[in-house]
């Protein structure tokens, strides 16, 4: 049996999966490492901790295997995140992350020197704070001096890689997050780079997802117990990763996914731009293809900040029983009826991608009474977060871009409560599919064809993804949350002067 492994570098860990040919997972190991906030509004995270995560996930997967028989590895990665390295491939400042907010006045430089319709004609993107270009502009307006040391500029995912192979390479799909490729072409746009004068020679290879980057080197060999010379796959950003993993890989397919941020995905093969820039388009992990997301940034990330500072109980309640505590938090949340009691959030906490794309917005309960309780808040966050992912939708939905065969993954996809949410709130069936490794699963399977186990993603993917089950939208439900979900609309255009009054202070 050949085996194929998949590394999803998240922004909260990173797990890593061994699965055999059939998608199945053999075994899996996830590490967890820190994100910094050294101020409001600024995401931070130590390469060193990605790198050392990978090693010990690969290490404790391929234990006791018979290795040689490993056909390949993929990589997906939170997307965006900034990596820097000097003429020694040393680090040279903590990765700027996808959800950090500081550069909106880079910005503005790339609007102002690109042109707006142009920057989206190649990038098919507006000028974003979240993606990798503003950062590089970032550095060396704000840090010359680590900027002047600057020689390799890579993503995540692609650090790691380099790690493990020696080779400075990235995929399509991730390198689309970084603003610089343009999307139509996929290549680097040498218009965008000379405007805003960045050395092409900084950047990495482009591949195709599925195509070979690199193969695993005798000292990484050493530490991970993958045996030398194994091939390293292009792989994907988590997104075009997770697609691969939930066989979103044609139209009228989509996935909706609550990790950390929270996206609403279809695949698209012509390519359709937002000329608003409220969705992003990027290229996809099928070769020559495309897809539109909307990202909502702190979606799991709102019930995580929600757990760790006000859950203690629950924490110890479900240490005791052996459970995850947000299993406990939703039998909570469960209690409370559908809008939460007159109870609304916005999930804001990182300021917001679709559909503000606001770096000043913040978020808030709205309605609080001393009637609420902590069943209340729980269920208010969730709910705030389906809110703005159902924004989303409404956003594709405009732009013509439909699907009838959503499926949802992610840690949040398997809550059946917040699934039943999605499926209410959506109105459209929501389905989960057999495997949860979404992006490990991604990724294997792109290892796998760049391996040559699969003779295409489409292929792989009828081969290796089931459906699981089926969430049906409850008519009475969906009238009722749209009653607070047409409320919830209304917050951010009522507060977004609010925001900049905060900002400015
Ligand atoms: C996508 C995005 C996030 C990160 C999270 O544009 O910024 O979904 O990829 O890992």
């Amino acid at each position: 049996m050949r085996y194929l492994i998949g590394i999803d570098l998240g922004t909260s860990g990173t797990k890593t999966v061994l699965f055999d040919e059939d998608g199945n997972t053999l075994k899996s190991h996830t590490v967890e490492y820190p994100m910094h906030q050294p101020k409001n509004g600024w995401a931070e995270q130590d390469p060193e901790d990605w790198y050392n995560a990978s090693v010990e996930t690969l290490k404790a997967v391929t234990e006791g295997i018979d290795a040689s028989q490993i056909a390949g590895i993929g990589i997906s990665g939170q997307m965006h995140s900034l990596v820097l390295l000097d003429e020694d491939n040393e680090v040279i400042r903590p990765a700027i992350l996808w959800c950090d907010g500081r550069t909106s006045k880079e910005c503005e430089e790339i609007t102002e020197k690109i042109g707006r319709e142009r920057l989206i004609e190649i990038t098919a993107n507006p000028a974003l704070t979240g993606f990798t270009a503003s950062k590089i502009l970032w550095v060396k307006n704000n840090e010359p001096e680590n900027y002047a040391r600057v020689r390799h500029i890579l993503l995540a995912k692609d650090y790691v890689r380099f790690r493990l192979t020696g080779e400075y390479a990235t995929d399509v799909s991730d390198a689309s997050g970084m603003q610089l490729l343009d999307i139509a072409n996929r290549s680097w746009s040498d218009e965008v780079l000379e405007k805003l004068d960045i050395n092409k020679e900084y950047l990495a290879k482009v591949y195709e997802s599925a195509e070979v980057t690199g193969y695993v080197t005798a000292e990484a060999s050493r530490l991970t117990g993958v045996p030398e010379g194994t091939p390293v796959a292009g792989g994907a950003g988590d997104n075009a990763a997770a697609a691969v993993g939930t066989g979103v890989v044609e139209d009228g397919k989509a996935f909706t996914t609550i990790g950390t941020s929270g996206v609403v995905f279809a695949h698209t093969k012509e390519m359709h731009i937002d000329p608003k820039g409220r969705v992003h388009t990027f290229c996809c992990a099928v070769p020559g293809e495309w897809h539109v997301m909307g990202v909502t940034l702190a979606a799991g990330l709102s019930l995580k900040w929600f757990r760790d500072n006000f859950c203690k109980d629950e924490i110890a309640v479900a240490e005791t029983m052996g459970v995850d505590p947000y299993y406990i938090m939703d039998k909570e949340a469960e209690r409370s009826p559908i809008g939460c009691n007159r109870l609304l959030y916005m999930p804001y906490l990182m300021a917001e991608r679709t559909p503000h794309l606001d770096p000043n917005c913040r978020g808030g309960f709205v309605g609080l009474s001393a009637v609420h309780g902590k069943s209340d808040m729980i269920r208010a966050v969730m709910e705030g977060v389906v809110y703005s992912l159902r924004d989303c939708c409404e956003v594709l939905r405009e732009m013509g871009v439909t699907s009838e065969d959503m499926a949802a993954c992610g840690g949040g996809g398997s809550s059946p409560l917040w699934r039943s949410m999605l499926a209410d709130t959506f109105n459209m069936k929501v389905k989960t599919v057999t495997s949860k490794e979404g992006p490990a699963l991604g990724a294997a399977i792109l290892a796998g064809v760049c391996a040559g186990v699969y003779p295409s993603v489409q292929e792989a993917c009828r081969r290796v993804v089931r459906t699981k089950t089926e969430q049906l939208p409850d008519t009475a439900n969906n009238e009722e949350y749209e009653k607070y979900y047409n409320i919830y609309r209304e917050l951010y255009p009522a507060l977004r002067d609010i925001y900049i009054d905060l900002a400015n202070i």
